[in-house]
C-alpha cells in the first residue's frame, strides 16, 4: 500500500512484520514447522519462544501504546471515535491473551510447563494469531487511510520522529 505519511508507512511495515510473525506462530503451533509440543532438549523451541516473547513484550506493546496515546485521540477529534473505540477494545482483548501467552512461554523456557499447559499455550497462540492478524488488517484498511487524510506534514513529522526515537 502506498502512503505519503511516514507514520502510516511505518505502521504498515510493522503490521506486515507482525503478519509474518503470526504466520510463523501458526506454523509452529499447528506442527507444520516441526513437532509441537517440542521434545525435551529441542533447540529451536527456546529461540522461537524468546522471539515471540520479545515481540509481545516490546514490539506489540510499543506499537499499541503509540496508537492509543498519539493516534486514536486524533481520530476522536476528527469524529471517528467509534473506530477508535473498536480498535482500543481489540487491543484490550489481544493484550490479555498476549499476557497469558507470555507467562506460558516463560514457563516453557524455565522448563516448567506441564503437558496440559502446552495445549493451552497452543490454543491461546492460535487465538492471538487470529485476533491480531484481523486487527492489523482492519487498521491497514480503515485506520491508515483515515490518518492519511488527517495528518498534516508537520504533525506527521513530529509523531514519526517521536515514535522512531522512542
Ligand atoms: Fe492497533
Ligand atoms: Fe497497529
Amino acid at each position: 500500500m502506498d502512503f505519503q505519511c511516514q507514520t502510516n508507512k511505518r505502521l504498515y511495515e510493522e503490521h506486515a512484520a507482525t503478519l509474518q510473525l503470526l504466520a510463523r506462530v501458526e506454523r509452529v503451533f499447528t506442527g507444520r514447522a516441526g513437532v509441537y509440543p517440542p521434545a525435551p532438549g529441542d533447540t529451536e523451541w527456546p529461540a522461537f519462544a524468546r522471539s515471540l516473547l520479545s515481540a509481545i513484550e516490546v514490539e506489540v506493546a510499543r506499537h499499541f501504546e503509540f496508537e492509543e496515546r498519539d493516534l486514536f485521540p486524533l481520530l476522536e477529534e476528527a469524529g471517528d471515535g467509534d473506530l477508535a473505540a473498536l480498535l482500543v477494545e481489540e487491543h484490550v482483548t489481544i493484550r490479555a491473551v498476549a499476557q497469558s501467552i507470555a507467562g506460558l512461554l516463560r514457563g516453557s523456557l524455565a522448563g516448567e510447563l506441564p503437558p496440559q499447559q502446552w495445549q493451552l499455550l497452543k490454543t491461546l497462540a492460535l487465538e492471538f494469531s487470529e485476533r491480531l492478524s484481523s486487527h492489523a488488517q482492519k487498521e491497514d484498511g480503515a485506520l491508515l487511510p483515515v490518518l492519511e487524510n488527517l495528518l498534516d506534514q508537520d504533525t506527521d513529522r513530529e509523531l514519526f520522529g517521536a515514535y522512531a526515537a522512542g
